[in-house]
């Protein structure tokens, strides 16, 4: 437990079982939310709502719970998994009211464009998890990346385009402050969920592995 009595660090021991909230309560919900900045500080000043940080990097998670900690703010947690799986699996169905993803890795290189949050996976979960009428708020400084997220969402019927959050610095995150102080452009966009075909989520699965590229050897295999 912290000094406020409060642990900020949502403990799993089953993976497959979906986390416990208090359904009585609003929840908002932050991907990737790094050190903690933005979503500390919107947990301060909404006592009244919920805070899930969900981040994957184990320095990290540690600096939002001490941010917590200083602060004495018992209405945040933050939680060390992966935000697919999260999305997926744990959380309960049309209760956020608000999910943010701020900065996401832009993953720049196409070989590597899989890895990215983005896509029709995530899209069903995220549909799944929100309230109806609940938002995303989008930022990057990644311009092609803030293209794809924009035509993703402008190809599925279940989300609409809304004016997004201003930005004052008061909630500019880690990797914004950095970023606006390179000079860099920032892009946000945000989307409102709309009442669609409440369909069960397919299971995961794991993509079958690439054949091996002409030339390349396979390795043999070991006895
Ligand atoms: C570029 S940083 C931005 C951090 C923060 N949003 C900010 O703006 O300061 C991206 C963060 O997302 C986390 N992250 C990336 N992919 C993730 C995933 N699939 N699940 C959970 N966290 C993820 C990384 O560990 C990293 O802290």
């Amino acid at each position: 437990m912290s000094e406020a009595g409060v642990d900020h660090v949502l403990r799993v021991t089953d993976i497959t079982r979906p986390l416990e909230f208090d359904l009585s309560r609003p929840l908002e919900i932050e991907v990737g939310c790094g050190k903690g900045r933005f979503l500390t500080a919107r947990a301060k000043a909404h006592p009244e709502c919920d805070f899930l940080g969900i981040e994957r990097m184990l320095e990290r998670v540690r600096l939002f719970d001490g941010k917590c900690r200083r602060g004495g703010i018992d209405n945040a947690r933050v939680l060390r998994l992966e935000a697919l799986y999260t999305f997926h699996y744990l959380l309960p169905a049309h209760h956020a009211r608000r999910v943010y993803v701020f900065f996401p890795d832009p993953w720049p290189k196409r070989k590597h464009h899989a890895h990215r949050l983005f896509g029709p996976l995530f899209l069903n979960a995220l549909w799944k998890r929100l309230e109806i009428g609940g938002r995303l708020e989008f930022a990057t400084d990644h311009a092609e990346y803030f293209e794809t997220v924009r035509t993703c969402f402008a190809d599925d019927q279940r989300f609409e385009e809304v004016e997004p959050m201003p930005r004052p610095p008061e909630v500019w995150t880690e990797f914004e402050t950095m970023f606006r102080e390179q000079g860099l452009s920032i892009h946000c966009a945000a989307w409102r969920s709309l009442p669609a075909d409440d369909a069960p989520l397919a299971p995961l699965t794991i993509p079958a592995e690439a054949e091996p590229r002409e030339g390349i050897a396979r390795r043999a295999p070991r006895d």
